[in-house]
């Protein structure tokens, strides 16, 4: 997709006199024109390595999530807002981990992905928490317990369909229900049959 690369060199341009320049860029991958692009908050410790979205453990969370919804990664464009990973350093240890991403990194990025999303093209938008959700819905007081597991419309014809951070259901167990109904939810979407 040649659009696709024009546009990841302009980012490369604009992030080379950013304050987080030194920090390696971890693109969006997968099909062109997708039944569905999923969209997480920022990249982690094995993707800024691997270089790719979603791998390691959250490629897991992946893995499963396209089980249950009847989808293979091939099929789905996957991207993060912030498309670095955010960390800080940590007292006990002094070495980097993660962070949430901070307004500053939001802000860059925001205009990427909605370029992103439009040459993508995807019918479905999946978000995995709160920081793809305002992004995407351009509404900063947006919260995921108002829009998960119900499709809505957006302005540009898409279809929103938002999540829960697999992370944030790990570490509450109350959530675990509420996703997979999500999931269920988004299968039948899915199965719906969309033209
Ligand atoms: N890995 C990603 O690429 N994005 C997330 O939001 C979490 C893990």
């Amino acid at each position: 997709m040649e659009r696709l690369e024009q546009w990841k060199q302009r980012l490369l341009e604009a992030h080379n006199s950013t304050p987080f320049a030194e920090k390696k860029i971890v693109f969006g991958e997968g099909a062109a024109a997708p039944v569905l692009m999923m969209i997480g908050e920022a990249p982690g410790g094995d993707e800024e390595k691997q270089g790719r979205p979603f791998v390691g453990k959250a490629g897991k969370n992946l893995s499963a999530f396209l089980e249950k919804v009847g989808l293979e990664r091939e099929e789905i464009y996957i991207s993060n807002v912030v498309k670095l990973r955010p960390t800080k350093e940590s007292p006990k240890t002094g070495r980097a981990v993660n962070r949430p991403p901070s307004g500053e990194e939001i802000e860059f990025f925001l205009p990427f992905l909605l370029e992103e999303i439009n040459i993508v093209s995807p019918k479905i938008i999946v978000t995995l928490g709160n920081v793809p959700l305002k992004a995407v819905t351009g509404d900063k007081s947006a919260v995921i317990g108002d829009f998960h597991g119900k499709p809505q419309p957006l302005p540009d014809g898409r279809i929103l369909f938002a999540l829960y951070h697999p992370a944030a259901v790990i570490y509450n167990r109350a959530l675990q229900e509420v996703y997979d109904k999500d999931l269920t939810a988004l299968r039948e979407f899915l199965e719906g049959g969309l033209s």
